[in-house]
């Protein structure tokens, strides 16, 4: 028999490796949440798996969890109900389907998920992404039910860099994870328990991810962070550097055109970020700073630390260094006690601010934080007539912020197809989604624009140079 024939006799008895395992990773999450998808592809990469696109002839469906409202933990057990019966299909064609559970209400919740949905393989958390090889090997074995829900972050970045596989190409547009965690412990929230004590990755670590970034196509990076702004570092010098000096140091990659970071806290805006804005100028003029409330009152009991006068002030240094800054925030609506005067400065807060985009929510007690265990929880329909006008006032300033656009040019990266056939978009310095007519462009250019269209939630723009 010669050598060919082996091989081909080989490949006749091995049919089921003919093809590369597939996986299907579902986000739910924050931005980290996503990034934290992209690992997992990355780390099943070097296993030999192919990600796909859809979950209906993924091997392994992965549900990427978010903990942070009701609502967002509760879709996992519809989304687990669908995949159940998908599974089913494809056993009756004789092929299977893993079903896997990761993110926060994997780590919030862990074994008792197994109670209410026994159909789930594996469970794991934000931090034991670097253990999913040994999961996969383990399943392969045959045990199922494995739950794996505490180990550092220290360990996550480390392994994961020497476990995962590069992707073949990056988008644009790429995301960076620096800092994970968090100590504040506002008394809503779940973060602090999901994702555990605040991390910040050495900073050695942030430039050869952030090179090998640009290597493969991004041009724009976004810092990613619990507390982004929190982040200090062991520096390339053996000193601890701050977030500024990171972003001064990723400046100095070439072909990177453009620096934003996410999500930031108050309380951790240094002087020197805020002079960033002004002595940087690959970081863009858009900022998220959450302020969740304006009554001192309802600050106080969010454990915020901060005062609406504090976050009034800090805005206006932050608006001295950029005054064209975008500033976008988080707000939360009838947290326990808050009345309709508490509610009032909110408003109030918001109409000194002037938002160019916000996030608005309904408070959403969670198991296990301080706030859920209050007396005063105000009745779901007062929380949802406050939200209403809370989102009037927000949209209306959002749409003044974006009226100003009209007839002004900017560089744009053009990060993938836009809403028409034919069309290009990417976002503004100022993070508004741009599109334009793609004819002799492609995804990855910067070009030049000029604003033609103001739209509610996105600009029409033209390509002048
Ligand atoms: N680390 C960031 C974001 C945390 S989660 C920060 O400190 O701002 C994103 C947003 O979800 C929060 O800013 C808050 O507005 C909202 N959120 C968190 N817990 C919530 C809850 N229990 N109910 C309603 N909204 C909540
Ligand atoms: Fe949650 Fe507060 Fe930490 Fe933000 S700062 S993640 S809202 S505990
Ligand atoms: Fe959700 Fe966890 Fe992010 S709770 S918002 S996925 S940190």
């Amino acid at each position: 028999m010669n050598v060919t024939n082996r091989i081909s006799a080989n490949a006749e008895t091995a049919p089921a490796r003919a093809r590369p395992r597939t996986v299907f990773v579902k986000a739910f999450g924050c931005q980290m949440n996503v990034y934290d998808g992209e690992r997992m592809v990355d780390v099943l990469r070097a296993k030999g798996f192919q990600p796909s696109d859809t979950p209906e002839e993924a091997d392994l469906v992965i549900l990427n969890t978010c903990h942070i409202r009701e609502k967002a933990a509760e879709k996992v057990y519809s989304e687990l109900g669908r995949l159940r019966q998908l599974r089913e299909k494809r056993r009756e064609r004789g092929a299977d389907m893993a079903i896997a559970v990761a993110g926060c209400v994997a780590q919030a919740e862990g074994e008792a998920m197994l109670k209410r949905a026994p159909a789930i393989d594996f469970i794991f958390g934000p931090q034991a992404i670097q253990r999913l090889p040994d999961l996969v090997e383990r399943l392969d074995a045959g045990e199922r039910h494995m739950v794996e829900t505490d180990f550092p972050a220290e360990d996550k970045f480390a392994e994961l860099d020497g476990k995962a596989k590069a992707p073949p190409a990056v988008p644009p547009a790429a995301f960076l994870a620096v800092q994970e965690g968090c100590d504040k412990f506002c008394t809503f929230c779940v973060v602090p328990y999901t994702r555990g004590a605040e991390y910040s990755r050495p900073a050695a670590d942030i430039l050869r991810e952030a090179e090998r970034l640009v290597e493969k196509g991004a041009r724009e990076i976004t810092l990613l962070g619990q507390n982004v702004n929190a982040w200090h570092g062991e520096g390339l010098d053996g000193t601890t550097w701050n977030l500024a000096r990171l972003l001064e140091e990723l400046a100095r990659i070439e072909a990177l055109h453009a620096l934003r970071f996410t999500t930031s806290h108050p309380n951790d805006m240094d002087g020197a970020l805020v002079a960033a804005f002004a002595g940087n100028d690959k970081l863009m003029p858009y900022l998220h700073l959450p302020v969740q409330a304006g009554s001192d009152r309802i600050l106080k009991a969010m454990n915020r630390k901060h005062t609406a006068q504090d976050y009034i002030r800090l805005i206006e240094e932050i608006r001295a260094a950029r005054p064209d800054i975008a500033i976008s925030g988080d707000f939360i609506v009838g947290f326990p006690g808050e009345t309709e005067a508490d509610f009032e400065a909110t408003l109030a807060l918001v109409e000194e601010v002037q938002y160019a985009h916000a996030y608005s929510f309904r408070y959403s007690p969670r198991p296990g934080t301080p706030a859920a265990a209050l007396e005063e929880q105000v009745p779901e329909e007062v929380k949802r007539e406050r939200l209403a006008r809370l989102q009037e006032l927000l949209a209306k300033q959002q749409r003044e912020f974006n009226g100003r656009f009209l007839d002004k040019e900017f560089d744009l990266l053009l990060t993938g197809p836009g809403k028409h056939e034919g069309q290009l978009v990417g976002r503004s310095p100022w993070l508004q989604a741009v599109h334009v007519p793609g004819v002799g462009h492609k995804v990855g250019d910067i070009v030049r624009v000029r604003v033609t269209d103001i739209g509610k939630n996105a600009l029409g723009a033209h390509v002048i140079a």
